[in-house]
């Protein structure tokens, strides 16, 4: 069996949403200390909604991989089903990702959550919306 599916081969060949937001809504960046990967995801948040995304990740492979399938993932969805993925699902999405590089796709959940952070550090009321739904 090959390494890696042919969708992480696909989104590392081909990664979608690569890219800046110059006005994002919110950023998050993270690094892995092991192997030095960093990641950086671009929200635009309207409507309680994700309406656009972008990545820069400076990592493997499977890294890329993962930011890219992680942004279709999110993309048009609402903040808080965005808050619930898991970088299980973006593996899984992924149609797998071999065991030591699951770590890969963590990235890409952390990312997503520390810009959710950041939008919600810039807008405290909108948390308060999203909990008391
Ligand atoms: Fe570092 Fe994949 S080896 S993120």
């Amino acid at each position: 069996m090959a390494l890696y599916s042919e969708k992480v081969m696909d989104h590392f060949r081909n990664p979608r949403n690569v890219g800046v937001i110059e006005d994002a809504d919110g950023i998050g960046e993270v690094g892995n200390a092991k192997c030095g990967d960093i990641m950086k995801i671009y929200l635009k948040i309207d409507n309680d909604t994700v309406t656009d995304v972008k990545f820069e990740t400076f990592g493997c492979g499977s890294a890329i991989a993962s930011s890219s399938m992680a942004t279709e993932l999110i993309k048009g969805k609402p903040v808080a089903e965005v808050m619930q993925l898991t970088n299980k699902a973006v593996a899984e999405a992924l149609d797998g990702l071999p065991d030591y590089k699951m770590h890969c796709s963590v990235l890409a959940e952390e990312a997503i959550k520390n810009a959710l952070e950041d939008y919600y550090s810039k807008h405290p009321e909108k948390r308060k919306d999203s909990e008391n739904e």
